[in-house]
């Protein structure tokens, strides 16, 4: 067939007349590729999944009465443009409650989303112009500085390091990019790192914004799912108010991935260019999920319990893989145990595998011991592993940690 004369027209910002045509292959893609290979290689044995970004379980059932309760309702069939009130009193609600934060108004401080990552892909056309710089770090989610790019936006990394517990350098960006900078992206409890920022940290940071005209945007998905203390939250800073907005989403905290809501809270000039946004790029999600969004921010209990699992599920595994050799340390929130990946491993014979990289790893341990993990090679070489895999009681989750540490400790991994 000859080629469309669509092939043609497509935007420079996803390749032009060369879309589609790469050969390369993604991390995620050479992930399913090893799955799928290795289930064919072993029929008779499991994949463990430890690469799984989100929640194995659906959301708590009061939450789906509350959803069916509110579709029954005629008033909240139509379009829900930037939303009612329900969720914007909840969410200020919430983070007072949960997260200390006083004084948020409902009605010119909060908007909701359709998650976090659909907030993030609108707030770059509410700020960046062509040369605009934004800090984004690395390893991270990239969607904010994905979307800053296609408005011919630059991105400047923050490599995260285990000497920095994983918090950027703010001192180490150099005066020529803090010149165009206009956007600081920050996300804690983190992906992939599982680290948690400090009002320490948190306070440097608007001090850093107010010195040199930097907006924060501080993505908060992971932010109530903490294994010890309070949830922290950036607009809990003093000041905070004054130079961004805070991200909060349904979809880790309270197992509703799929259902597409959260909400953004901070800067009421911010927040309103946000709804310009939004208000022209969709037209809201549907009021019943609003509002059973609302009622699990009224019940933060839920979050509460999901958060004692997975603390449950990270002391198994951090136990489990120091066993097998790896320095993993508890993180104090999230899903996330991020490990330095190992340089090497000894098989049953004796003989020596080396890894050029964490991907090698990764790959490695799909096809080799059926279990699967994210790779990150941005600052160093580190697996990602998350206590999502489905276990549907205290004892097959005993059992799937038992049966990831005899599989692991099957090899003598060597690390530098
Ligand atoms: C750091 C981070 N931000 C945002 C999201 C997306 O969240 P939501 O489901 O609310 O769009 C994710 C999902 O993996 C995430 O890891």
């Amino acid at each position: 067939m000859p080629e469309s004369y669509i092939q043609n027209l497509f935007a420079e910002r996803i390749g032009g007349a060369q879309y589609g045509k790469s050969q390369a292959i993604y991390k995620f893609e050479k992930i399913k590729r090893a799955k799928r290979a290795a289930m064919a290689a072993h029929p008779d044995q499991e994949i463990i999944d430890l690469g799984v970004g989100e929640p194995d379980e659906m959301a708590f059932p009061a939450v789906v009465e509350q959803l069916c309760s509110e579709a029954r309702k005629p008033e909240n069939r139509g379009y829900s443009d930037n939303g009612d009130i329900v969720l914007k009193q909840a969410a200020a609600r919430y983070l007072e409650r949960v997260c200390g934060v006083k004084g948020i108004d409902p009605e010119t401080e909060v908007i909701h989303s359709i998650g976090s990552k659909a907030a993030l892909s609108l707030l770059p056309a509410a700020l960046i112009n062509p040369g605009d710089v934004v800090l984004m770090t690395i390893p991270g989610y990239p969607v904010f500085g994905t979307h800053a790019k296609y408005y011919s936006g630059q991105v400047h990394n923050l490599p995260l390091t285990e000497q920095r517990h994983f918090l950027p350098d703010l001192d180490a960006i150099p005066s020529d990019v803090l010149k165009k900078a206009k956007v600081l992206v920050l996300n804690y409890p983190n992906n992939p790192t599982g680290a948690s920022a400090t009002p320490g940290f948190f306070a440097c940071v608007v001090e850093f914004a107010r010195k040199h005209d930097i907006v924060v945007i501080h993505d908060a998905a992971y932010a109530a799912l903490v294994f010890e203390g309070e949830p922290l939250s950036f607009l809990a800073t003093p000041g905070a108010k004054e130079v961004g907005l805070e991200l909060h989403s349904a979809s880790k905290s309270f197992n509703m991935t799929g259902w597409r809501c959260g909400f953004v809270a901070g800067n009421p000039l911010l927040v309103r260019a946000y709804g310009d946004i939004k208000d022209n790029s969709d037209s809201g999600q549907f009021l019943a999920i609003q509002h059973a969004a609302a009622y699990c921010f009224d019940h933060p209990e839920i979050t509460q319990q999901i958060a004692a699992k997975y603390s449950r599920r990270m002391q198994g595994l951090v136990e489990v893989l120091r066993q097998a050799g790896f320095k993993a340390q508890k993180p104090k929130g999230s899903f996330f145990l991020y490990v330095q990946a190992p340089e090497s491993a000894l098989g049953k014979g004796g003989s020596r595998v080396a890894f050029a990289n964490a991907e090698a790893v990764s790959q490695w341990l799909i096809t080799e011991k059926l279990i699967s993990t994210v790779p990150w090679d941005d600052a160093g070489a580190y697996l990602r592993f998350s206590v999502t895999f489905i276990a549907n009681s205290a004892a097959e989750e005993h059992g799937i940690l038992q049966e990831i540490g005899h599989r692991l400790t099957s090899a003598k991994f060597e690390f530098a």
